[in-house]
């Protein structure tokens, strides 16, 4: 599934692609269950750029599946890779596909207590919740205010913050809040009036806040009951970051790049037994790629959304 122009969900299309053999360092891998996230139809909408010679573009950065092929030196962050394995994609590239080429450092071995559609979508939107979490020093006892907290990569952040200790306050659609109860964080509705009501749930202060969102909403409240700027960190409003003067996260940052990488494993892990959950809200075919961002674009139900090849 490609881009073969930049523009809407129109532009996507299916090719047959010939892939030759694996050379070395890379790995050929069949994908099961593929994860959607809205950097992919940022990429086609133009937001970085509109390089035509890009064209078309290969999409998705993750997915779940198995190894059909390997190169030479196929050894990955966790080991050798073998012809069968079970394994987990990200960084990947190109990974809307059935089956695609991959760097073996992109290539983890799946747990088996880990389902491959959760599997498949856990690793961009953990690892970005992770870089977070560390970004802004979150530790025990902290009272930490997530915008977006119903999100893909809200609802990592928030058990992981929790998991450090802290108490969450996260901001949602009134919907979300039952789940959001649920997995212990304090819900409060974005909107105007949203500093008072994060004063009403966090009458001690609030000592960091994560944006996943990247409102002038989320960022103004964030510097009104945040103290120290270095403790509010955003994933989506780089303009207001930079002139505002607090962390703004993003993949190609190489402390990011490599953070995210080393995290892979333990966040497989905490999967695996359960100490964090990463909901599937709904799958799609491979085919029915634009529809998934279509509606991943707009209010839409909690979780993340997969591909099935
Ligand atoms: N910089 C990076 O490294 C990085 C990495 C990953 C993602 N991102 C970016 O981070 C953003 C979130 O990604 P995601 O995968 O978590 O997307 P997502 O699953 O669609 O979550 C976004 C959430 O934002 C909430 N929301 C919508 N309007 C809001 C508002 N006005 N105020 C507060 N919350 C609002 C929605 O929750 P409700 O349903 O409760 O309204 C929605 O669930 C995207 O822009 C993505 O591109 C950046």
């Amino acid at each position: 599934m490609v881009a073969k122009a930049f523009g809407g969900p129109e532009v996507l299309t299916v090719i047959d692609e010939e892939l030759p053999a694996p050379g070395p360092g890379e790995v050929l891998v069949e994908f099961r269950a593929i994860g959607v996230n809205p950097v992919e139809y940022k990429q086609y909408g133009g937001a970085f750029g509109t390089d035509e010679s890009t064209l078309p573009l290969h999409l998705g950065s993750e997915g779940a599946g198995i190894v059909v092929a390997v190169g030479d030196d196929a050894t990955g962050p966790s080991g050798p890779i073998s012809v069968g394995d079970e394994v987990v994609v990200y960084r990947g590239s190109g990974t809307y596909a059935e089956q695609a080429l991959e760097p073996a450092s992109a290539v983890l071995p799946r747990p088996a207590a880990l389902g491959v559609q959760e599997a498949a979508g856990l690793l961009l939107t953990g690892t970005t919740a992770y870089d977070t979490v560390e970004t802004v020093g979150v530790s025990d006892g902290d009272v930490v205010l997530i915008h977006g907290a119903a999100g893909a990569v809200g609802l990592l952040a928030v058990q992981l913050a929790k998991l450090r200790g802290a108490t969450v306050i996260g901001t949602a659609r009134e919907v979300n809040h039952d789940y959001l109860r649920s997995i212990g964080a304090i819900p409060v509705t974005y909107g105007e009036g949203l500093a008072d009501r994060v004063r009403d749930a966090a009458p001690g202060g609030v000592d960091a806040a994560i944006d996943t969102v990247g409102t002038d909403e989320a960022v103004d409240v964030s510097l009104e009951l945040v103290k120290d700027k270095a403790r509010i960190v955003t994933i989506a409003a780089f303009g207001r970051a930079a002139a505002d003067g607090f962390p703004v996260l993003g993949g190609g940052n190489p402390a990011s790049a490599a953070l995210r990488d080393r995290v892979r494993p333990e966040l497989l892990d905490l999967a695996a037994r359960g100490e964090i959950t990463n909901v599937v809200a709904k799958t799609f075919p491979l085919a029915d790629a634009g529809r998934a961002h279509t509606e991943l674009k707009t209010a839409h139900p909690i979780g993340k959304f997969i591909l099935l090849p």
